[in-house]
């Protein structure tokens, strides 16, 4: 949800500043821009509608010198993307260049009254009234930029992250952030501004994260940044050390970061249950279970608040916990809980699920759940991201960064994490036998190898995706842990190819999408041999009866099913509630495949931002 990079130093800022918005388009992608204060001219601001690359070619015969700058890659939210709206906004004076993520809520207010004093706006952006009041207060009350960032930021009422030039302070930066992620690089007397740590990896390993009403100033030369808060008071940051590597944000030879990705998932599993499952002494092992037992153990409840996949994943979690655990799970939309006026109180342990961590409904919701008195247990892959913050305790899932907007890798690793927390607490509660808890083990530390076999069969599921491709619409059927599955393929396919797919817990069918079915409408099911196996069957025989075609993921030698079904995938066998684990992968690649074949923009879907920061 717009992405931000700065950069002070020795370096020229504008390569450095190009490559970051690049590493950071997955948060959005509809217009960018950069502010540079170069060498002849002074304060120059380049923008354009479109991608990165339409920047650097719009910025092809311009003056890039300098060696300070900061640069902006959008998703719109006030004000359709242009180059007007695009960021860097420039105050009325001429002076200010500022980029921000976030959402200035007050910004109506705010602006009528700049306009009642004869301020000019260019672009139809609630961005631009910050600019415009720093300027303002600047021009009127005779402050130094510091000041006048932090006067304004007193009358803002919002979500940001913002980073401003001023072409008469040439060196320096400020920056500033509330409820946006923002992260500075700290190098040898250079600094980077980025919305995370991945446009600075390259540089350097040592950052600091800003917190919420924090202000930063980055200083030419000066080998730390300063921080005040809005009372102008010092506030001391350590400077942490990030354990990202390139490789891990750059492509790797695959055509795209969805691709790879999906074909990280094994390594990515053993990475999550590394040193939480010992299969050796058929154990789970959750810090956060030991460090909480208590308040995790006497939970009356949980509630699992998420958004998109991590939604989805979401489901499959009350299965795992009521199943394993037999303690009742909701699970809500984190966006539809946060105005619920949820009935819940310190007997409830609230869930809240997010690869990012930065969702701003699933923040909302969090904040509502401990005004009230809830427990909060985070599931989170960004790290030292908000939500990891705003919680009393949690497990990342460590599947390393996702960057392809239509999530995979960080759905599997939520999962592992939600088994793992259910066998502990499970073992711990004795509400599973030990001889189930020692094959769940078992079978989860065998489900890479397993998602081996699956991904060896990524050249027949593209050969299914060219028969598909005609497709307009797409049923995805699913029944109990299987369910949630469906529906997350049907949304891997919306989301990169723009079909319109629905996913429905298989029974359903007959009370309505039955009426769809035809030789059009292809039908995904996944029909494993569980105990609704037989059930599944009939459901196939109802579409083939009327003319549909069937896409049918199976289990591995099933030939009843393969004879059936118009095409299928294979799975090896495992127990049902880890088949989630790799019923998955084939309709994430069935998706992917999909959209290549009709030449869609796999990693940067439109209208689409990997971080959904406002709400
Ligand atoms: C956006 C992304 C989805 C993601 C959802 C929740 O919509 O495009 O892929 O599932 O946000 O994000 P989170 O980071 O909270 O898991």
């Amino acid at each position: 949800m717009c992405g931000i990079v700065g950069y002070i130093g020795k370096r020229q800022a504008y390569p450095v500043l190009i490559k970051g918005l690049k590493r950071l388009e997955y948060r959005g992608y509809d217009s960018a821009g950069v502010a540079l204060i170069t060498d002849t001219k002074g304060l120059e601001v380049y923008k354009t509608k479109g991608k990165v690359a339409d920047l650097e070619e719009y910025v092809k015969d311009k003056d890039v010198s300098g060696t300070i700058g900061i640069a902006h890659t959008r998703w719109a939210t006030h004000g359709e993307p242009s180059s007007t709206n695009a960021h860097p906004h420039i105050s009325c004076s001429g002076n200010l260049a500022l980029i921000h993520n976030g959402i200035i809520e007050n910004y109506t207010v705010l602006k009528e009254a700049l306009q009642r004093h004869g301020v000019v706006f260019k672009s139809s952006t609630d961005t631009e009234v910050l600019v415009q009041l720093i300027d303002y207060i600047q021009q009127h009350v005779g402050t130094d930029l510091l000041t006048a960032v932090r006067l304004a930021l007193r009358q803002v009422i919002g979500a940001y992250a913002i980073a401003i030039l001023d072409r008469n302070e040439p060196n320096q930066i400020i920056a500033a952030r509330k409820s946006s992620p923002l992260v500075i690089g700290v190098g040898e007397e250079e600094f980077f501004l980025g919305s995370d740590a991945s446009p600075i990896i390259e540089y350097t390993d040592k950052v600091v994260y800003l917190d919420d009403n924090d202000i930063a100033v980055l200083r030419r030369g000066a080998k730390e940044a300063e921080f005040i808060n809005f009372d102008n008071e010092k506030i001391e940051h350590d400077v942490k050390t990030v354990d990202l590597n390139l490789g891990q944000i750059e492509k790797g030879g695959y055509p795209h970061f969805m691709l790879k990705e999906i074909f990280e998932q094994p390594q990515a599993l053993q990475d999550c249950m590394r040193g939480r499952v010992n299969v050796e002494a058929n154990n789970v092992v959750l810090s956060a279970v030991i460090d909480y037992r208590k308040e995790l153990l006497n939970a009356r409840r949980f509630i699992i608040v998420a958004c998109g996949t991590s939604w989805h994943a979401s489901l499959i979690g009350k299965q795992l916990l009521e199943n394993i655990c037999q303690i009742p799970a909701e699970v809500e939309y984190a966006s539809e809980f946060r105005y619920s006026n949820p009935v819940i109180d310190s007997r409830d342990v609230v869930i809240a699920i997010s690869q990012s961590g930065e969702t701003a409904d699933t923040l909302a919701a969090i904040q509502l759940a401990k005004e009230r008195g809830a427990f909060i247990f985070g599931i989170c892959n960004a790290i030292g991201s908000s939500i990891p913050r705003a919680t009393q305790t949690g497990c990342y899932i460590h599947v390393g960064p996702e960057i392809g907007v239509a999530s995979t890798k960080a759905f599997t690793g939520q999962v592992t994490v939600l088994t793992m927390l259910a066998l502990a607490l499970g073992k711990a509660r004795g509400t599973i036998k030990n001889e189930d808890y020692v094959r769940l083990v078992q079978e989860l530390d065998a489900i890479p190898e397993k998602m081996k076999k699956v991904l060896e069969q990524n050249d027949r599921i593209r050969d299914i995706s060219r028969v598909f491709t005609y497709a307009h619409n797409f049923l995805y059927l699913g029944r109990g842990y299987n369910y949630p599955v469906a529906l997350e393929g049907a949304l891997k396919l919306k989301e990169i190819s723009y079909i319109h797919a629905e996913g429905y817990p298989a029974a359903e069918m007959k009370h309505g999408p039955i009426a769809l079915i035809d030789a059009e409408m292809p039908v995904v099911i996944v029909a494993t041999q569980n105990p609704l196996y037989d059930k599944l069957m009939s459901n196939i025989q109802e579409i083939k009866a009327r003319g549909g075609r069937v896409i049918a993921i199976v289990t591995e030698g099933d030939e009843k099913v393969k004879a059936l079904a118009d095409e299928y995938v294979e799975l090896p066998k495992t127990v049902e509630c880890l088949e989630p684990l790799i019923s998955t992968i084939p309709l994430q690649l069935l998706a992917y495949h999909i959209a290549v074949q009709k030449g869609k923009n796999v990693d940067q879907p439109r209208n689409l931002a990997k971080s959904v920061t406002v709400e």
